[in-house]
């Protein structure tokens, strides 16, 4: 693994899951693995789990975090070539990105779409120039468009609770939100669950809320949830804004917030969802409280799954 900024990036997922179980099994088993190496966390967002699981991940081994809030305490960055910076921008990456990659080993950054011009966050533009530019081991801490990590502990999770002889069903479900939420989350669960190959993946949503195909081919996509939940034995609820009227909210209907109503449809599913989420608008306390939700094993797992990634990237 050079990178790891989508499961494109991953020769065996299977293989990385068993790496994070067994660091949860022994935190600090590889705790002499990153003596006197540094990484770097570059924050453009805020973020809970992200933040603290990859510092603790680090910690376990040996390795220093350095963290950096870079929207409020750093440069105003450029990203295009050739600009003129007579503007707002203060330091080009091209000038950023090696100083940077000269003082850690591995460098994490998060950023956030604008949700205004799909083009430039699809193209995933501050990402892309820091791999080619700060010559080091680039985590995504989630991008524009994908967040890798949380992929990678949703399927941890999912491995860990699944022990039947049989593929499970999973049910992603759009979930309503009061405001315009990224795709990264969904276009990640969706790319991971294809590549990963040992489940059935359905996709529910109400009309205009396809996502990126790119994403999702290979998953059976229906408007119609109560027949998405039937015999699920997983279901991870998400908003997200349109990707085709990109960034809208075209509704808030509120019917398509997870009760135990729509529970009892499934086959006695596990809930998730990467948090945070807001209460009684996207999902219901009823079911955040109660027997079927791994919300809370989820946001502990963040931390094992960091922990396989940043150590193949420190075995590299
Ligand atoms: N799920 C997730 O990425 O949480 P944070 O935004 O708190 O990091």
């Amino acid at each position: 693994m050079k990178n790891f900024v989508s499961v494109k990036d991953v020769a065996n997922i299977d293989d990385l899951v068993q790496k994070a179980i067994a660091y949860k099994a022994q935190p600090l088993k590889d705790l002499s693995m990153g003596t006197h190496k540094r990484i770097g966390l570059l924050f453009l967002n805020p973020s809970l789990r992200t933040r603290l699981s990859t510092q603790v991940a680090a910690a376990n081994l040996g390795m220093e975090a350095i963290v950096f809030n870079m929207d409020k305490e750093g440069w105003k960055l450029e990203l295009e070539d050739g600009a003129i910076m007579d503007g707002t921008t203060v330091e080009h990456i091209k000038d950023a990105a090696p100083i940077l990659g000269s003082y850690f080993d591995i460098l994490c950054v998060r950023t956030f779409p604008s949700l205004l011009n799909r083009d430039e966050d699809y193209n995933e533009v501050l990402l892309s120039r820091l791999i080619e530019y700060a010559g080091l081991p680039i985590i995504s801490l989630e991008s524009a468009t994908l967040h890798p990590l949380q992929s990678l502990t949703d399927i941890i999770t999912i491995t860990e609770t699944f022990k039947e002889k049989r593929r499970p069903k999973i049910v992603l479900t759009w979930a309503p939100h009061i405001k315009p939420i990224p795709q990264c989350v969904s276009n990640s669960f969706a790319e991971w669950i294809n590549a990963w190959g040992a489940a059935d993946l359905t996709i529910t949503h109400p009309a205009g809320y396809e996502l990126a195909e790119q994403y999702t081919n290979g998953a059976t996509i229906t408007h119609d949830q109560q027949a998405a939940l039937q015999d699920a034995d997983f279901v991870y609820v998400k908003n997200w804004s349109s990707y085709n009227d990109y960034g809208k909210v075209l509704t808030e209907d509120p019917s398509w917030m997870l009760t135990n109503k729509h529970l009892a449809l499934t086959n006695n599913a596990k809930v998730m969802h990467c948090l945070p989420v807001r209460r009684n608008v996207e999902l219901s306390d009823e079911i955040l409280d109660g027997p079927s939700s791994l919300v809370s094993k989820q946001g502990a797992n963040r931390v094992w799954a960091a922990q396989a990634v940043i150590s193949e990237l420190l075995n590299k």
